[in-house]
């Protein structure tokens, strides 16, 4: 899309300019964004809507295939829990329902997958799609190891199959707005990236908790599949298995996947990973409770000279979502660049300047832009018509969560680890080496899908 705004494109920008200026976006920007217009267009035309299957029907599965509907007809269902599947069939009137993630891949004419289950089954799922020749939308994070993504981008570059990660902050407006600020030195030479994640579970909700009789609904070892087995716990399993390690990583990989790849995008290292990694928990867990931190601070140093910090915050832990005024002393999940001459602070609907004028300043025609998407499910279907990567393709996905799996891995053996980037291995440290990827119970392997 050109970014040079006729005059035509101009007068129609100009009259959401003052709705957007409100939320906080220059009017330059927002002139300049609404000249792109949408990627793909909504259509009932049946010869332009791709068919897909909704692997996953609980949460985030059920809005993302919303999100598909106006684009795409969702024709197969599938979960391993049968009430969250019939939710699924009941929502997407006419669809397939399936228990199994193969036999939903296999169902006649599709074309795509939304993958929407734990963070545990996301590459065995997103693997057999891409090898079955089925494009794939899955959800963040994308991976449970660095091993894992190595697999993903490498079966995605060998089948030719489109996949785009769910690290929706890529097509928001205000996200792009302060990368290509930052990529373009506005706030100067980036001295540090600091980014803010919502803390887990607070010590009251962490547990110890009891195993229960398994829901009939629910088929546990399938749910289980690739990990060490265990008697049904409530709290292992929908929602919040991502306070566990066995199936994803807590909010370090949840939020991290998030804002770690808008913080890597900023830098423009999106491509690449830090060279240590030094990192702390700040508050203890509970035997029989959720293995993951809670509370943590990861310090990263870039190749570059810039120093990364994630670390948890308690302001707006649990939603993830209040936009409101911190108090003092307290911090508000999101990413801020903080440069020689200035800071940008960005998070969702919200972004603000050390000085308000670093972001009144239109950017030159030389500068540095980026890839742009205005609505991330839309990318995704238009890069099924045009084969071209969508805006987090696969290694864009694989290398946003394994700086998040750095950060655990790092909490987890508690001393200074140094990573090589490039071979995509710690120098020196068996002991974290073997973090980097995990056995998988039998009969599951990347070869069994
Ligand atoms: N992009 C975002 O903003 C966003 C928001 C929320 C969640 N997510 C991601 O979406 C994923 C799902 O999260 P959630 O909150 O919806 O969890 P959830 O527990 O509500 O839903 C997961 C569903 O997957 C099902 N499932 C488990 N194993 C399966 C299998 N082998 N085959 C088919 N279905 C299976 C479960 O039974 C459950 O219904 C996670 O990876 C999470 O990080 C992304």
């Amino acid at each position: 899309m050109s970014r040079r705004v006729s005059r035509r494109r101009f007068l129609q920008a100009a009259s959401f300019v003052s709705a957007a200026a409100v939320a906080g976006l220059p009017a330059w920007f927002v002139e300049e964004s609404r000249s792109y217009g949408q990627t793909a267009r909504p259509t009932t035309s049946p010869n332009e809507r791709p068919r897909v299957a909704l692997i996953g029907c609980g949460g985030r599965g059920m809005a993302l295939s919303k999100e598909a509907k106006p684009f795409a007809d969702v024709v197969a269902v599938c979960d391993v829990d049968e009430k969250h599947a019939a939710n699924g069939a009941y929502e997407h009137q006419g669809a397939t329902q399936y228990d199994d993630f193969r036999k939903a891949i296999a169902h006649k004419g599709l074309d795509a997958v939304l993958c929407a289950t734990p963070d545990h089954w996301h590459t065995l799922v997103n693997l057999h799609a891409m090898r079955q020749g089925k494009d794939v939308y899955s959800e963040k994070p994308l991976t449970l190891t660095i091993d894992e993504g190595k697999h993903v981008v490498q079966t995605s570059r060998q089948t030719g199959r489109i996949l785009q990660t769910g690290s929706q902050q890529r097509s928001d407006d205000r996200f792009r707005l302060a990368c290509e600020l930052v990529r373009n030195g506005r706030v100067g030479r980036l001295k540090q990236v600091l980014v803010a994640i919502p803390a887990g579970p607070g010590p009251k909700e962490r547990g110890p908790f009891k195993a229960t009789a398994v829901p009939e609904e629910l088929d546990w070892e399938m749910w289980q599949g690739q990990t060490p087995e265990h008697e049904y716990v409530p709290q292992r399993c929908h929602f919040t298995f991502r306070y566990w390690y066995d199936y994803s990583g807590g909010t370090v990989t949840d939020w991290g996947a998030h804002h770690n790849d808008i913080a890597l995008w900023g830098m423009g290292q999106e491509r690449s990973g830090p060279s240590t990694i030094e990192a702390k928990p700040l508050s203890e867990m509970v035997p029989g409770g959720y293995t993951a931190y809670s509370d943590y601070r990861i310090v990263y140093t870039w190749p570059n000279g810039v120093e990364h910090v994630c670390y948890s915050e308690r302001y707006d832990s649990g939603t993830g979502a209040s936009i409101a005024q911190p108090a003092p002393g307290e911090t508000h999940h999101g990413v801020k660049f903080v440069g020689s001459d200035g800071w940008i602070f960005v998070t969702r609907g919200k972004i603000e300047a050390s000085d308000p004028d670093l972001l009144k300043q239109e950017l030159p025609a030389s500068a540095e832009r980026l890839y742009v998407s205005r609505n991330h499910m839309g990318n995704f279907i238009d890069c099924l018509r045009t084969r071209k990567p969508p805006i987090a393709e696969a290694e864009i996905g694989h290398r946003s969560v394994s700086v998040c799996h750095l950060g655990n891995i790092a909490l987890r053996v508690g001393r200074k680890l140094t990573w090589d980037p490039k071979a995509e291995a710690f120098v020196g440290d068996d002991e974290a080496q073997r973090y980097v990827a995990r056995t998988m119970r039998k009969p599951w392997s990347y070869d069994a899908v």
